[in-house]
């Protein structure tokens, strides 16, 4: 669909256009695989010389059709759904990196991703150095080496909501010859979208807002189709060498910089590794994407309405959400999220654990829950869930205050949550 039309627009409409007599909705192909007339016709689609489905490991019309919608609403040149976030970032990473090579990733990220990289791409022979969002570009430079091959990032971070400054990270990662890969999965392409600000490839955990119900896991991984694979021929040899499993076929020369990445993905890491989505789930990730520019809107005025209270309430240490005035990546957001960032914000309680586990008993519309960026609110207290084996002492070296609640902030009126909040907080 033309990228004229508003992101509200190609939200309900991309990726899918009937024919005539055709259904209106996408149509759910569960098939695990395709017909075809003659082993000629068959081999072309091994050869990569045609395009067409064969196994559903690889590749679903389906699922096709919904990364359609997202690569527009990204503004991408080619996108892919995977199994869940977590394929989406070691994909969109593994698919440039191998043994021997290192990857400079932004400190603050989403924790299983943090223990992607760091612990278990540690153990394929591939090696990270974290730097802090707030480096400078001579100090986010000095954390590269000679097998750098990729930069990472999250546009706002889970759970310490900080901004990344999308242009800084793309100028030193180009500087050095390597892709910005950005996880957005919290802004959204409605709210940002990082190819704009020069990141390469942008990843996704549909999980959160995409989907928005709680319904399906998911990812989805986008090219930007502007990094020039050739023009660093030797940094990336799985996209500018032969591919003896395909007779020698070279990704970059094949399918230009625009096809390259996914096509890859896909034909290599998803034959070899089968990540794949649903169809089932691709269609309930499209019901989602249908009314995410209308819900994104809803989830930032309850998150700012949220942080504006909490902020003036004595029980309240401090709140963090980079929508007010007072938040460090206030400057950022205006750059960035200009509409607003995303629901999630998070504060400290006076009295500490204690205080968080009473605050949280009392709340009758906010769950606790495992989870963010759905329809109905939910809260957690780290330092009694997620960060439970830590010391007090390790707590407070980690950054996360033992009263530190996240909340997600839903789609229910603001009134409601604001009154639930206050009488949860008087409860203490
Ligand atoms: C920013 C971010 N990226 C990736 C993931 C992983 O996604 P999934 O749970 O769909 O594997 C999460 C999960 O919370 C996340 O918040």
């Amino acid at each position: 669909m033309n990228q004229d039309y508003s992101i509200n627009t190609r939200c309900v409409q991309a990726g899918y256009t009937p024919g005539n007599g055709e259904p209106r909705q996408i149509p759910i192909i569960q098939s695990t695989t395709f017909k075809y007339d003659t082993s000629e016709d068959m081999g072309k689609l091994f050869d990569l010389e045609a395009t067409g489905y064969f196994y559903s490991r690889l590749q679903n019309p389906t699922c096709d059709t919904v990364a359609a919608k997202i690569c527009n609403l990204e503004g991408g040149s080619a996108a892919m759904l995977t199994s869940s976030g977590q394929a989406a970032n070691f994909f969109a990473l593994f698919n440039i990196c191998e043994a021997g090579d290192h990857i400079v990733a932004s400190s603050s990220i989403y924790g299983g991703t943090f223990n992607l990289i760091a612990v278990t791409m540690a153990k394929m022979g591939i090696e990270s150095t974290f730097v802090s969002p707030d480096a400078s570009e001579e100090e986010l430079s000095a954390a590269f080496k000679e097998n750098t091959r990729a930069m990472f990032g999250e546009t706002i971070a889970n759970p310490a909501l900080t901004v990344l400054d999308i242009e800084k990270f793309a100028r030193v990662a180009h500087k050095h010859g390597v892709p910005l890969v950005v996880d957005n999965t919290f802004p959204t392409p409605v709210n940002c979208r990082p190819i704009e600000w020069g990141a390469d490839i942008v990843t996704h955990s549909t999980t959160k807002y995409m989907d928005g119900h709680g319904a399906a896991v998911g990812g989805a991984i986008i090219d930007g189709g502007k990094f020039d694979w050739m023009g660093h021929k030797d940094k990336f040899p799985g996209l500018t060498a032969p591919d003896e499993s395909y007779h020698g076929l070279v990704y970059a020369e094949k399918f230009g910089n625009e096809g390259a990445f996914i096509t890859k993905a896909t034909v290599q890491l998803m034959r070899d590794l089968g990540c794949v989505q649903s169809p089932q789930s691709a269609f309930m990730l499209n019901l989602g994407l249908e009314s995410l520019h209308v819900r994104m809107g809803r989830h930032v005025e309850n998150g700012q309405a949220v942080a504006e209270f909490l902020e003036s309430q004595p029980q309240v240490v401090s709140v963090n959400y980079p929508g007010l005035k007072s938040n460090k990546y206030n400057a950022l957001a205006q750059k960035y999220l200009p509409q607003g960032g995303c629901g999630v914000v998070s504060f400290e309680l006076k009295g500490g654990r204690k205080a968080a586990e009473a605050f949280m008993k009392h709340l009758k519309l906010a769950a606790i829950e495992t989870h963010v960026a759905d329809a109905r609110t939910c809260c957690l207290n780290p330092a009694t869930s997620t960060h439970r084996q830590l010391t007090e002492e390790q707590l407070i070296e980690a950054g996360i205050p033992a009263g530190l609640v996240r909340m997600s902030c839903g789609l229910e009126d603001k009134k409601d949550l604001i009154a639930d909040l206050k009488q949860a907080l008087e409860a203490i």
